[in-house]
């Protein structure tokens, strides 16, 4: 990551101003300190105006009608393909797919490449930090057809075990899948190791990018990674879309995944041809209003500038990490500063993560408690809940502070 004290600091309040959720009270005199971003980001209003604007104005479905609106909706649906393109850097905008979330992408993944390619004794790669989205459909196919799930563990400090890798590929996995940065202790995983380590041995690669791709720039070409996932409510933009990037040569020879309107060239009565990628993949009418509306939080992203915010989301990070060390009880889960952005899980001792979580919200702090789909690396340190605080360009200092505050009132409730 580039240094932060390189960087422009973010002009957090002129970015505040842009997010009208954030300017409210929990109750008359609590302000609403939001810091549940790792669950969901929040819209500025360039992106709820112009899925206004699309419904007010211009709604038509796209790829079929030859009249001014469907057209125009067509050219703007395609057009935020490109953005999404070009935001990590794919060499073509034909090698991303939408779909309805990062969920539904490694299911695409593990249902059409996993099923194709993928049989009883193969080994694919995970790490013990997943997310269950990366794990589930794994074990699903593993059930089906009898592939073996290893995994990179995780080590006390919260880091991959990278000492066991090499062990792991002599096993030659045809699929080593990774998140980028864990979605409970905020490890920032090393990819371009992992990715490289993985092709030298023929391994096809994934990265979970659910929670990285709106805090840290990517770019999945020079990586060489094989495929992508991300969803659009993290990143600033709507609910109810996805992203799968996936490189052309490996879409062009997977099976469709969802059968259906806009995914077939001809259909007779008992067979049918599949439409070019990536619209093989995108079956029925998709989330056009949404994937305009992701176009305009990529927009965002890139006037504030990804470096500026990873920058800022890790100095925050550090600033939680730092003040939340000085709270007697608190054990925070993960690595140091160094290693992490963004997420900050922690128990306080003698107090439910739940419980701590609802204080918390009297304060007007909303964080989210919970194994937050990820029980396996719960297991691993022997929780089976934490508290997370997960920060964004639209959070502050001062916002940390309250929610420091917070948690001492919470130990004054608990003794
Ligand atoms: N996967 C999201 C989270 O970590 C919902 O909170």
């Amino acid at each position: 990551m580039a240094s932060p004290s390189k960087l422009q600091h973010l002009n957090v309040e002129k970015i505040r101003a842009d997010f009208p959720v954030l300017d409210q009270e929990v109750r008359p005199g609590v302000p609403l300190v939001y810091l549940d971003s790792g669950a969901t980001s929040q819209k500025p209003a360039s992106v709820i105006e112009v899925m206004d604007r699309y419904y007010r104005t211009q709604n038509a479905n796209i790829h079929r009608g030859v009249y001014k609106m469907a057209e125009q909706s067509t050219e703007d649906y395609e057009m935020a393909r490109g953005k999404v393109a070009q935001f990590i850097g794919a060499a073509k905008p034909k090698e991303i797919v939408f779909t309805r979330n990062a969920t539904e992408s490694v299911n695409l993944v593990a249902y059409s490449w996993g099923r194709g390619n993928l049989n009883k004794g193969d080994v694919v790669v995970l790490t013990e930090m997943e997310h269950h989205a990366n794990i589930v459909p794994w074990q699903m196919l593993a059930a089906e057809k009898g592939i073996r799930l290893e995994y990179i563990p995780v080590n006390d400090e919260g880091l991959l075990d990278m000492d066991a890798l090499p062990g792991l590929l002599e096993m030659k996995p045809k699929l080593v899948s990774y998140t980028a940065m864990s979605n409970v202790m905020g490890t920032i995983t090393p990819i371009a190791e992992i990715t490289r380590m993985a092709k030298e041995v023929g391994a096809v690669t994934l990265i979970d990018g659910a929670q990285s791709v709106p805090h840290l720039p990517i770019n999945v070409t020079e990586l060489g990674v094989d495929f992508l996932v991300f969803s659009s409510h993290k990143m600033l933009g709507p609910t109810g879309l996805g992203v799968l990037y996936g490189r052309e040569e490996l879409l062009e020879a997977m099976p469709p995944f969802l059968g259906g309107g806009d995914m077939i060239k001809r259909v007779q009565l008992h067979e049918f041809s599949t439409n070019s990628v990536p619209h093989k993949f995108e079956a029925g009418t998709p989330a056009i209003a949404e994937v305009i509306g992701l176009g305009a939080a990529i927009d965002y992203l890139n006037a504030v500038g990804m470096d500026a915010i990873a920058a800022h989301d890790h100095e925050l990070t550090e600033h939680a990490l730092d003040r939340l060390a000085e709270v007697p009880g608190v054990w925070v889960f993960g690595p140091s500063a160094e290693h992490k952005s963004s997420n900050a899980a922690f128990t306080l001792k003698g107090a439910h993560p739940h419980d701590v979580a609802e204080i918390l919200n009297r304060e007007g702090v909303a964080v989210r408690a919970g194994h937050h789909c990820a029980m396996p690396v719960h297991e691993k340190f022997g929780v089976p809940a934490t508290t997370r605080a997960s920060f964004y360009l639209y959070n502050t200092k001062a916002e940390v502070d309250h929610f420091i505050e917070a948690i001492y009132k919470v130990k004054e409730i608990f003794g």
